[in-house]
């Protein structure tokens, strides 16, 4: 695995590759890895010739400076972990590497980035898009791969990669979670011990939500969520909506659409996890690189 800071150097390395008829496979990150991210790197290694992996913490995604300030780095590790996988480069630079100008571009996902984590981290998905396009721009991949944990991620990247006329396909990879069902996050590590264990009352709450749909109406199944999760002391629903898996909106049934996804926010005390379900779907976001 080569370990490289300087996007000229980056772009001299892929170009090499894309010569000799390699396919790029991309994943970007913002480092503290765990297997979520890893399973994304084995995916990209199944369906790519070539992986690059990116460990930048994007300043212009943060909205709230505590959460920038805090948020792990653990590079060390990080290219530990990394070594031992398919990734054959890592690309880690610095801030003014990669924004040696203010990015000033504001970038219009219509509806999509208005609701849920838009709504109520704004900008967020701006500098998400911002950091995006500069890696696509210089790694130039094949196929770039996104979890599906950030299910509202996915989708603006989606409809940036159209905007934009990328020619990359994005692979979605499935959430991947924890034994007793809490979903990988480099946040899970700034919970406190109570804290962690009353995490699992998300997952548990969204996949027993599942059984309800079949008698519950949207808004039932809605409250149910809510309600369950409010009741520990120690986790407080920041928002939970039913939403088509396209548009994101909020659906009013369960025949308007079919694909449907609970996506879901939770602060514990400081500490914001995000998660999510998929209700129902027709529509196979792994088709294009099945592991
Ligand atoms: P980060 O939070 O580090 O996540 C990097 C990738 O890992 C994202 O595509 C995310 O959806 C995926 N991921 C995180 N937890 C996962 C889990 N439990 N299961 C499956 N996949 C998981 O998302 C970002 O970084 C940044 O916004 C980034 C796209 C790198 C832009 O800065």
């Amino acid at each position: 695995m080569k370990i490289v800071t300087k996007s000229a150097e980056l772009k001299q390395l892929v170009g090499e590759h894309k010569a000799a008829g390699r396919t790029i496979g991309f994943v970007p990150t913002m480092g503290a890895l765990h297997h979520g991210h890893l399973s994304l790197v084995k995916k990209a290694g199944a369906c790519t010739d070539v992986v690059v992996v990116s460990i930048f913490v994007n300043p212009t995604q943060f909205n709230n400076p505590d959460d920038l300030k805090n948020y792990p780095r653990t590079i060390e590790e990080d290219t530990l972990l990394l070594s031992n996988t398919a990734c054959k480069i890592l690309y880690h630079p610095e801030v003014n590497e990669v924004y040696p100008d203010k990015d000033n571009r504001v970038f219009d996902f219509g509806s999509l980035d208005k609701v849920m984590e838009g709504e109520f981290r704004p900008g967020h998905f701006n500098g998400v898009a911002q950091v995006v396009s500069r890696f696509f721009e210089l790694v130039q991949p094949d196929k770039a791969f996104f979890g599906e944990k950030d299910f509202q991620q996915l989708a603006i990247i989606k409809a940036m990669t159209k905007m934009l006329d990328y020619p990359i396909d994005i692979v979605a990879g499935e959430i991947i979670r924890e034994v007793d069902g809490l979903a990988l996050s480099s946040r899970n590590v700034r919970l406190s011990e109570a804290q962690r264990k009353e995490a699992t009352l998300i997952s548990r709450t969204l996949f027993e939500s599942k059984q309800l749909i079949k008698t519950g109406n949207i808004k039932e199944v809605a409250n149910f969520v809510v309600e369950n999760i409010n009741r520990s002391s120690l986790l407080n629903v920041e928002y939970f909506n039913i939403v088509d898996g396209n548009t994101l909106q909020v659906v009013d049934n369960w025949s308007q659409s079919d694909y449907i996804v609970g996506c879901i926010a939770v602060f514990a005390d400081k500490v914001r996890l995000i998660d999510n379900l998929i209700y129902k779907n027709f529509y196979d976001a792994h088709s294009s690189c099945k592991v």
